[in-house]
């Protein structure tokens, strides 16, 4: 969703922000622009489209500056174009700004400002704030101190809705005033120089040290250094961060594209997710950011899980496992359902929030739904310092670094591995015994290796995805722990690849989805020896009795499975609960060299954004 990336410091400006920009690409956006203050005044470059197009305008005309301000749009009103592209700039002309997030009450604000002589270029929500900034700057004298930032507080009190915001104006050339209310807004402080970005990545090659903004702060950055204060309290306090990644592992390295990357990187995400959280001497795991004691972890009797796409599967995929071997109920449901649904939950329900980006914007209502009622909410996120993480009563940090593919991918497996940590943790307090818990331990331990052994068969998922790639329309098929992974595998193929997929738990095949099954519509089975294995086997013969195609993934040799399907993934053996952080990776696989074989945009994929920021 869209980027933030502003500048003030010693440098050209220009380049930085455009290198920013890129580094923020993965958001997801369709326009780009930006606009760089000099002695000469203040100049706006905006292109639809990729930023190269910015690029090659701006080396055609190069905004020259130290002080400048840019942005991705992936556009909520108006369409893609260069004239709703950001940044948008005052009645006067002299102010600029570039906005994240909507203003609810927009059209009301424009009206007035129309009637006030205001007019709009744009059909932005985006260009109203900007207009009633620059109308605040214009109503205060000219000798105010800190003017700039004062307009920005009056226009922003009479704001209804969410924004990220970074706005420069002429009149005061060395200042840069940034805010944020819902979306996210980092400081990076470098030195002598000063950043603002919707996230770190943009700006980890320059610094390791941010701040990260908290709703309703506004931050003024000038040439001696910048202050942080709030819209709703008399001071804002604020904390200088240690960026967590460096630049490389925020780079595509050998791979041609990050999606191929953080497959690969798998092993190692899952063993930094377990890194230190398994004690052999007590056998359980240790997940000391939960901040709840013994005591009031064994108080817990149900669970809800919240979270979009990928992160709820992950938690359907958790369900399993906390109930399975802890024997907790666990209830899952979308993020966008629970906040606005009113779900009962007594005073021993525990609330977990997933999120990978730690911003978007559903997952962050449920979570402050759910606080708002009283209720503990614990987060599983990957991006230290997001909002999600900082708002929740804590948590579990995923640790897999930086996913910039669109596509989520080391994601999944590691927030699947840390349900299995809670299981182990929340079992090893109720009907496990030391012996069942350092079991456990011991297959958790494996995933890396096994991790290991499926990515070696990268080259034979390479020649089936080539083998059906024409397909238009794909099924996934997987019973109790793999249902979770099937229905992230169908989301994988058509979000790369824009094939239609659908998951299913397979024995619901016959409950209307066989009416699909023909010679061109592949089912992928996920079918390893477990419980339901048999269960599975009669389902794949009713597939191949009318003729649609099988691609099974199966344990290593399973032969009856080899004897039917029409193409076979092999799973390394493995007991049922680690099994489906092994079993998502072919299908990642599959999807990646489905998209790679129809020339798909596999990092970018056509109207997705990385991080949903918006509800
Ligand atoms: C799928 C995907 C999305 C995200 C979803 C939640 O590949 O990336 O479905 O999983 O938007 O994002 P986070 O985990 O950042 O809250």
């Amino acid at each position: 969703m869209c980027g933030i990336v502003a500048y003030l410091g010693e440098k050209e400006a220009q380049p930085l922000l455009l290198e920013g920009l890129r580094r923020l690409e993965y958001r997801g956006y369709d326009s780009s622009g930006m606009a760089v203050l000099n002695g000469g005044g203040l100049h706006v470059l905006k292109k639809v489209g990729r930023i190269q197009a910015l690029a090659a305008a701006a080396e055609i005309t190069p905004l020259h500056g130290s002080l400048g301000i840019s942005h991705t749009r992936w556009a909520t009103h108006g369409e893609p174009s260069d004239r709703n592209a950001h940044p948008h700039v005052d009645a006067t002309g002299k102010l600029a700004l570039v906005h994240n997030g909507v203003i609810e009450n927009y059209a009301s604000l424009k009206k007035r400002l129309i009637t006030e002589g205001h007019t709009f270029t744009s059909d932005t929500d985006t260009e109203v704030l900007a207009h009633l900034i620059g109308d605040h700057f214009q109503k205060l004298p000219a000798n105010t101190p800190s003017r700039l930032e004062r307009a920005v507080m009056a226009a922003l009190r009479e704001v209804q809705g969410t924004y990220g915001i970074a706005v420069i104006h002429q009149d005061e050339p060395g200042v840069l005033v940034g805010a944020r209310r819902g979306s996210p807004l980092v400081l990076g402080i470098g030195v002598g120089e000063h950043f603002l970005a919707s996230d770190v990545s943009a700006v980890v090659a320059y610094t390791q040290k941010a701040v990260y903004l908290n709703d309703y702060d506004i931050v003024t950055i000038d040439r001696n250094g910048f202050r942080v204060s709030s819209l709703t309290k008399q001071s804002a306090g604020f904390e200088i961060s240690a960026i967590d990644f460096h630049q490389a592992d925020a780079d595509k390295g050998e791979f041609p594209h990050y999606m191929l990357k953080e497959i690969f990187e798998q092993p190692q995400a899952i063993q930094n997710a377990i890194r230190g959280r398994l004690s052999h001497e007590d056998s359980t795991a240790v997940l000391g950011g939960l901040n709840m004691d013994a005591k009031e972890l064994r108080g817990i009797d149900r669970i809800l899980v919240t979270a979009c796409g990928t992160a709820l599967h992950a938690g359907i995929v958790g369900e399993h496992l906390i109930e399975s071997i802890a024997q907790i109920p666990v209830e899952t449901d979308f993020a966008s359902e629970f906040r606005y649904r009113n779900c009962p939950i007594d005073r021993r329900t525990l609330v977990f929030v997933v999120s990978q980006s730690g911003e978007t914007a559903d997952t962050l209502g449920a979570l402050r739904e759910a606080r708002r009622k009283g209720f503990r909410v614990l987060g599983i996120c990957n991006n230290v310092g997001s909002t999600i993480a900082r708002e929740s009563d804590g948590g579990v940090y995923m640790h897999a670094g930086p996913e910039i593919g669109v596509a989520a991918t080391k994601s999944f497996t590691s927030q699947v591995t840390i349900f299995a940590l809670l299981a182990l943790l929340f079992g090893r307090m109720r009907y496990l015994s030391a012996s069942q818990g350092r079991e456990i331990i011991e297959n958790i331990e494996k995933l890396p290796t096994l991790i290991g052994q499926v990515l070696s068969q990268s080259e034979r998922i390479k020649a089936i995805a080539n083998k059906y790639a024409k397909s238009s329309s794909m099924l996934y098929f997987g019973r109790l722990y793999q249902y979770g992974v099937a229905l992230e595998g169908a989301l994988k193929m058509k979000e790369i690849t824009y094939i239609h997929a659908e998951g299913y738990p397979a024995a619901e095949l016959k409950h209307g989805i066989i009416a699909l099954i023909d010679k061109n519509t592949p089912s992928v089975f996920i079918c390893p020896q477990d419980s339901v294995h048999d269960k599975n086997m009669s389902t794949i013969q009713e597939i191949k009795a009318r003729k649609g195609p099988i691609i099974a993934l199966a344990t290593e040799g399973d032969t009856s499975v080899e004897a039917i399907a029409d193409d076979v993934i092999w799973l390394p053996k493995a007991v049922d609960y680690i099994m489906p952080v092994i079993s998502s990776i072919p299908l990642q696989l599959l999807s990646y060299y489905t998209a790679v074989a129809l020339n798909r945009d596999v990092d970018k994929p056509r109207n997705l954004a990385k991080s949903v920021t918006v509800e």
